[in-house]
């Protein structure tokens, strides 16, 4: 039989590289750029796999993850405490485009290295079946003779070593990382205890808000049909315009939620999370909004979407209910388009102004003076 191994290139999916061989498994690695390293770490780790003697696919996925990206945005799927659910969503994105080649390619499992009880291991499984009935999901750290063979993190590192696989930089590390196109998050170790201060975290992106430059930056976010369109000149492509989003607001440190979270199992964890492209993109999406939107709209809008949020980190994004919450959505928000310009300084962005063109506003309540203003609309928070 041969195994479809996802491989993140992290400690955890190494060893389970490892652990296949010595079960006389074939394997093919899959490898998915999703926007979370370097291109040459991940260079390395193919030839690195291809020494090691194991068929190896590299794959790039940014724009599948820049599109789910967007959703997260225009449905607002945060979860508990405004994570943006950026590890859910990659997790959607890795089963959707990398289930179906493996099926193709004649692979008869499709495993990975997620721990035992952590949310990961939950939605490979969830959504394994639903997206690939026919490709079993294993999950070797859920196996006794597995876990008996590596039963810590030093008899993996030292197996790994000895095969001459590379860690990519930034993982190994006793702390927990997940990185994306949409945001990075940081767990374990230390910050588990709630009582280490979030500047304990060295951000992997992004910037403290007293390390920003002294001067404000204007950022112009164009939305149409309900999705972005452009930020600062970077043109509809979405990989486009969430790098451009992402190293805006990286720079001029708006990127933080340091959240309490309840994982699927009830279990309680603290997550950390750099998200600077949608933290500052939600910004102008609240604005225009607030602009847009009628009470009994949005009200509908923030109680689908919170539902929405606790799907994607369910990962129950593509059951019924979800889907149905994001055809009203779609119908509430589907025609806005607009601008909204921000003023980003030192972990704030700041309405300065903006237009929009839907016809709610319009019929609504700006109907007589025109659509357009700027900065200085009193009473109105984005937080
Ligand atoms: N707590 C977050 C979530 O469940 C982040 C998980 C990070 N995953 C990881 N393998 N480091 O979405």
């Amino acid at each position: 039989v041969r195994a479809g191994l996802l491989q993140s290139g992290g400690l955890s999916s190494l060893a389970v590289g490892v652990w296949l061989r010595e079960l006389h498994t074939e394997t093919r690695h899959y490898i998915a750029d999703i926007g979370q390293s370097d291109r040459t770490n991940m260079d390395a780790l193919v030839s690195a796999l291809r020494g090691f003697g194991d068929e190896v696919v590299l794959l790039d996925l940014r724009s599948s993850m820049a599109a789910v990206a967007s959703d997260l945005l225009k449905y607002r799927a945060r979860h508990d405490g405004g994570y943006w659910n950026t590890t859910g969503a990659a997790r959607l994105v890795l089963v959707s485009e990398v289930a179906p080649l493996m099926r193709a390619d004649g692979c008869r499992m499709l495993t990975h290295g997620c721990v035992g009880g952590g949310n990961d291991q939950r939605r490979f499984a969830r959504y394994g079946p639903r997206i690939a009935p026919e490709l079993p999901v294993i999950e070797p750290w859920t196996d006794p003779q597995a876990l008996e063979r590596f039963p810590d993190r030093e008899t993996m590192l030292k197996a790994v070593a000895e095969h001459g696989l590379p860690l990519d930089p930034g993982s190994g590390a006793e702390r927990s990382t997940d990185a994306n196109l949409a945001g990075i998050s940081h767990e374990s170790a230390e910050l588990e205890d709630l009582a280490t201060p979030v500047t304990r975290l060295q951000p992997r992106w992004s910037r403290w808000p007293e390390q920003a430059p002294a001067e404000p930056q204007t950022v112009t976010v164009t939305f149409r049909d309900g999705r972005v369109a452009d930020v600062n000149g970077s043109g509809p492509n979405p990989v486009a315009w969430m790098t451009r989003a992402n190293d805006i607001g990286a720079r001029h440190g708006v990127w933080l939620r340091d959240v309490v979270e309840r994982r699927i199992i009830g279990t309680v964890c603290r997550g950390i999370y750099e998200a600077p492209g949608l933290e500052l993109l939600e910004r102008a999406w609240t604005r225009i909004l607030q602009a847009s939107l009628d009470a009994a709209s949005r009200e509908l809008y923030d109680r689908l979407a919170a539902g929405l949020g606790a799907a994607m980190y369910e990962a129950r994004w593509l059951e019924p209910a979800a889907r149905a919450a994001r055809d009203a959505i779609d119908r509430l928000v589907g025609e806005i388009s607009g601008s909204v310009t921000l003023s980003v300084h030192r972990g704030i962005a700041r309405v300065e102004g903006m237009t929009v063109d839907s016809r709610v506003v319009q019929q609504t309540r700006f109907g007589s003076g025109g659509n357009r203003w700027s900065s200085g609309l009193e009473g109105e928070s984005d937080a």
